[in-house]
């Protein structure tokens, strides 16, 4: 676990324009300061990742995201006070103190203020605010772990904050807020119950560049199945939360979402160190709170 001086030293390495990982309430993130353009750019370069994805701006507090934002609408603010700090981002416009390489030369930014305590610590620490995404190369699964995060990038992993396993499992529910209403760019596990209307779970909005169909994969082909049926074919692993069947790995999943989600990226990380040929998971209902986990396995099977 990460101590107080871990927290200052990965502060310090911020402020002197380096990347740090760090543990969220989400995911785990690769971060470096959202005002040095420079900086920035290494966590592109580190992640493989191309130019046209923005970047979520992580902040200590509702005061701290206003002075990034050119408009904060009163609908931002009651999201902002009722979900923050949260798995809550908050797409609205940027001030010009914000480079491009952020937001991808977009006019707007997401802004989210995290929950996890060593975020928060590092946040106040550093005193600036922190771009970062999930801490994975392109394309590849998040990160629940500090484990994942070595794995993903080896020896090139940058000073890391240990914050344990990660609680809500999923990346943030990232809302745009617009003149026209409230718009879900990209579900999660905070359910918002006004933007709900505006959702198309597996067509998310064109307007979140970022939003690649293949995302948050394995390497292990993964295949959604009903009923369990898995296929006949080679060694497998099978996720299942109603329908049981024969496969070389078995895992019964939670029934409840929260806790599906808080365990979902840590198996699929697992298994896919086994060398299978599928994955196959139970694709869950499409009932209130599974948006989310739709979304990710959805991606996850393309
Ligand atoms: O939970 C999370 O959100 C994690 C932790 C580290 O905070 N971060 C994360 O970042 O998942 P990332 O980069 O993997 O996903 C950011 C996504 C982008 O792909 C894009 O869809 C959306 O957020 N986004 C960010 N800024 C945006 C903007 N200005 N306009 C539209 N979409 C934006
Ligand atoms: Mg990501």
């Amino acid at each position: 676990m990460a101590t107080d001086e871990d927290i200052q030293k990965a502060a310090q390495i911020i402020r002197f324009g380096g990347l740090v990982v760090f543990p969220t309430e989400t995911v785990y993130g690769l971060g470096a300061n959202a005002l040095d353009a420079a900086a920035v750019h290494k966590i592109y370069a580190l992640k493989g990742r191309p130019a046209t994805s923005p970047l979520i701006v992580h902040v200590a507090g509702i005061a701290k995201a206003r002075e990034l934002a050119a408009d904060w609408p009163e609908e931002a603010d009651q999201l902002a006070r009722e979900y923050w700090p949260g798995p809550l981002t908050l797409v609205v416009p940027k001030k010009p103190v914000i480079p491009d390489e952020v937001t991808a030369g977009l006019p707007t930014v997401g802004l989210r203020v995290p929950r996890h305590p060593i975020a928060l610590a590092l946040l106040c620490a550093a005193q600036v605010p922190i771009a970062a995404p999930s801490a994975n190369r392109f394309t590849q699964l998040s990160p629940t772990t500090a484990q994942h995060v070595r794995e993903a990038f080896g020896e090139e992993t940058p000073f890391l904050l240990d914050g344990g396993p990660c609680e809500v499992g999923l990346e943030s529910t990232v809302i745009a807020v617009t003149k026209e209403g409230l718009e879900v760019l990209r579900p999660g596990m905070a359910f918002v119950e006004e933007a709900t209307k505006a959702v198309e779970p597996f067509e998310p909005a064109h307007r979140s560049p970022g939003q690649h169909r293949k995302h948050y994969s394995p390497r292990t082909r993964v295949l959604l199945v009903n009923h369990g049926h898995v296929p006949q074919q080679g060694r497998g692993a099978y996720l299942w939360i109603e329908h049981e069947a024969t496969a070389a790995r078995t895992v019964r999943m939670p029934a409840q979402p929260e806790a599906y989600a808080a365990q979902l990226y840590r198996r699929l990380h697992e298994l896919d160190r086994e060398g299978l040929d599928w994955i196959a998971v139970e694709f869950p209902p499409d009932a209130q709170g599974w948006a989310a986990i739709r979304d990710r396995l959805t991606r996850a099977a393309y």
